[in-house]
């Protein structure tokens, strides 16, 4: 195992290269700004990119909604504007990502070709007037967008001034799901190429069950919750759907990305930009891009952070799942748009705090990404988003305090830049904690269908596992459960309810050979279609774990029962495991009251050259779940780096970088020898540190 880990460990690295040369590596970052030259006057243009070049800006963004620009009526491309626009930039050496725009169909496309909107889930077709309203199934649609994107890759093809493409925006309907003609002819053919024949499709969905049968695909629609008013005969069906919409919206972007690629120079990149955690897509189903990257917006009045100010800082956790979920991918990411002050759409909007858009240029870097864009250069005059920050505010000329923040860390990535060595390793030390998480879609979408408890919230599971192991200090990728697991000495798999025989294999195969492997809660209940096996409850995975799960219990969240390990308590009401563990397998944790109180809750086993570790209870904050990782990683001999909760330290291309997203300045460990870059070890709040 220990040969392995090491080829894989530094394959893992290696990945992050820039293999591709679009992306130079002794540049580490570039960062740009979003630029709507249709918005403006065209005699303030130059002004303005020379005002983001003096800034430190390298690249900017443009006609990413600008399909009415482009082309003014059916067939009628206009590039002029588009032209003078990419050579004032380039007059200002600012590189261009150019957009494909079709997230914003023309009037004149939706009155002739009504068929390309989307139904909404009450019956109402969308309208002109709004953007995303497009019908990824539509091939209307999709034949205008060809025909606008191939005029654009051709006019643009070996413009050197391109640096790349970005395909639509977010894509996703925004969580609007489409019930149109169009999405109900597509959503069939998806059903008949996955089963072929109904009575699969009948014995995959379970219609026995309230006389659910069909007889033919063409009975089929698209599951409406709001049509179904007792629920849905086959959860299986609604699962489904979100595949199919998760495959649509792919097939949707990979279509502009074939038009693009066939028409411009290889120099050029193409990608699109997903939201980070938004699960009605899935962007790793885009795996033909040349990379994907992501949009983060951290303080919108929906996070509640560390501490009395955490709502403007954000979690702590974010902009890292972004990285470790978008970068393992192709090695490759960025960040697409990044929040540059207050925004508008969040149901409060607070200011973030002074310096915290800073760190959240820096905790980007730290996260190996190759680019920032940030989320617009001006403030918008008019539109759905006024009150949106831009770098300049409304006199397009006066630095916001996000412009600010933006010049200051751009100033030091030059700086950096100068302390650049291109083979620095990573410290063993680091490396040899390098954890993946397991992720699959499935997960997310089968327990949304039926949750079982009003508390369980997949993705949150998932997260307080990923943000206890980054506030170890853990070098953390996200990945599909297709990877190749060896790399990695340690594997969580959190609430993996759906499973099949080859990936519980897999598992043992890894552990077998040294891995360790922590699972939790809900993991092993159904196979692929979402059915329970028929064999005692989670036996796919009781020899694994060295237990039996016996029974699982939920409460309200007014209840407040507990978890006894290693002499703490911790509380829980969400969704507990109730174990009996086989002889060998370790107790780690039990029930401190409710009838099955001294029943196991956590259980460890060896086994082989590994270990298993199963985390039957989720707790209220995840307390307990973050001891049980401590332990796993002391018990096997890896050390951790635990620091102050809110602070994220991550290693790159030589450079240790610490922020703090607390409420209160943190003094951290530095080690002595240590040259310190900025900052200092006394964190102030959205303080950073970056040292060598
Ligand atoms: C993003 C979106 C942008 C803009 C921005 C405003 O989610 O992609 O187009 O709307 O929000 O914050």
């Amino acid at each position: 195992m220990k040969k392995a880990l090491l080829i894989g460990l530094v394959l893992v690295f290696a990945s992050i290269a820039k293999a591709q040369g679009f992306f130079k590596p002794e540049k580490m970052i570039e960062t740009g700004v979003y630029y709507y030259p249709e918005a403006w006057n065209p005699d303030q243009w130059d002004r303005d990119f020379k005002k983001m070049a003096d800034m430190g800006f390298e690249f900017t963004h443009m006609a990413e909604f600008a399909w009415a620009q482009i082309e003014p009526s059916e067939g009628q491309f206009d590039f002029k504007w588009l032209d003078k626009a990419v050579e004032l930039a380039a007059k200002h050496n600012l590189k261009v990502i150019m957009c494909t725009s079709s997230a914003t169909p023309p009037v004149w496309l939706t009155r002739k070709y009504p068929e390309i909107l989307i139904e909404l889930q009450s019956g109402q077709t969308a309208d002109h007037g709004t953007r995303t309203h497009g019908s990824f199934s539509s091939p209307k649609y999709r034949e205008m967008i060809t025909k606008m994107v191939s005029a654009m890759a051709k006019h643009y093809s070996t413009d050197k001034r391109i640096w790349g493409w970005q395909i639509d925006n977010e894509p996703s309907h925004y969580g609007a799901y489409d019930y149109s003609p169009a999405a109900q002819v597509s959503f069939r053919n998806w059903l008949k190429n996955k089963y072929k024949t109904i009575d699969n499709l009948n014995t995959a969905w379970g219609t026995t069950f309230w006389s659910g049968v069909y007889s033919d695909f063409s009975q089929i629609d698209i599951p409406n919750k709001s049509r179904l008013n007792s629920g849905p005969a086959s959860t299986t069906s609604l699962v489904d759907y979100k595949r199919f919409f998760a495959d649509e919206c792919a097939s949707f972007i990979s279509s502009q990305y074939n038009t693009i690629r066939e028409n411009v120079s290889k120099s050029q990149f193409v990608t699109t930009n997903f939201m980070h955690i938004h699960t009605d897509v899935d962007p790793w189903r885009s795996k033909d891009l040349d990379f994907i990257s992501y949009t983060m917006y951290p303080v919108a009045g929906y996070s509640k952070g560390v501490g009395d100010q955490g709502f403007r800082l954000g979690d702590p956790w974010r902009i890292s799942w972004a990285n470790d979920f978008f970068r393992p991918l192709k090695g490759i990411t960025g960040v697409m748009e990044l929040q540059p002050g207050q925004v508008n759409w969040g149901k409060y909007n607070p200011l973030p705090y002074p310096g915290v858009i800073h760190a959240w240029l820096w905790n980007a870097f730290a996260g190996g990404l190759d680019f920032i864009c940030s989320y617009r250069f001006r403030q918008p005059l008019a539109g759905g988003e006024q009150f949106h920050y831009g770098m300049v505010g409304t006199d397009g000329v006066t630095e916001l305090f996000g412009g600010q923040e933006y010049s200051q860390f751009m100033k030091e990535i030059r700086d950096l830049r100068k302390l650049y060595k291109p083979n620095a390793t990573i410290p063993a030390e680091y490396a040899a904690r390098k954890t993946a998480v397991l992720f699959n879609p499935d997960n997310i979408w089968d327990t949304e269908v039926l949750p079982q408890t009003y508390q369980w919230n997949e993705l949150d599971h998932i997260i307080r596992y990923y943000a206890a192991l980054k506030s170890l200090c853990i070098p953390v990728d996200i990945i599909g459960e297709d990877k190749d697991l060896s790399a990695y000495p340690v594997v969580v798999a959190p609430a993996y309810q759906l499973v099949d025989k080859n990936l519980v294999a897999k598992w043992r195969k890894y552990v077998e050979n040294g891995g360790q492997l922590v699972l939790t809660c809900r993991t092993g209940l159904k196979d692929r279609n979402s059915h329970f096996f028929e064999a005692p409850w989670a036996d796919a995975i009781a020899e694994l774990i060295g237990a039996k799960v016996t029974m699982f219990d939920e409460m309200d969240a007014d209840t407040k029962a507990n978890v006894s390990f290693d002499g703490g308590k911790y509380t829980w009401n969400n969704w507990g495991d109730i174990l009996v563990p086989f002889s060998g397998t370790e107790t780690w944790a039990t029930y401190a009251d409710q009838f099955y109180a001294g029943k196991a809750s956590v259980v460890h086993r060896r086994l082989e050259k590994g270990s298993v570790t199963y985390v039957g209870t989720h707790t209220e904050n995840g307390k307990l779940e973050k001891e049980v990782l401590k332990k796993v990683f002391a018990t096997v001999g890896i050390t951790t780096n635990e620091q102050p909760e809110g602070v994220m330290v991550n290693w790159r291309d030589g450079f240790w970088v610490a922020i703090n997203y607390s409420s209160t300045k943190v003094r951290i460990n530095i080690p002595g020898n240590a040259k310190v870059i900025f900052g200092s070890k006394d964190l102030d709040i959205a303080g950073v540190v970056v040292w060598q």
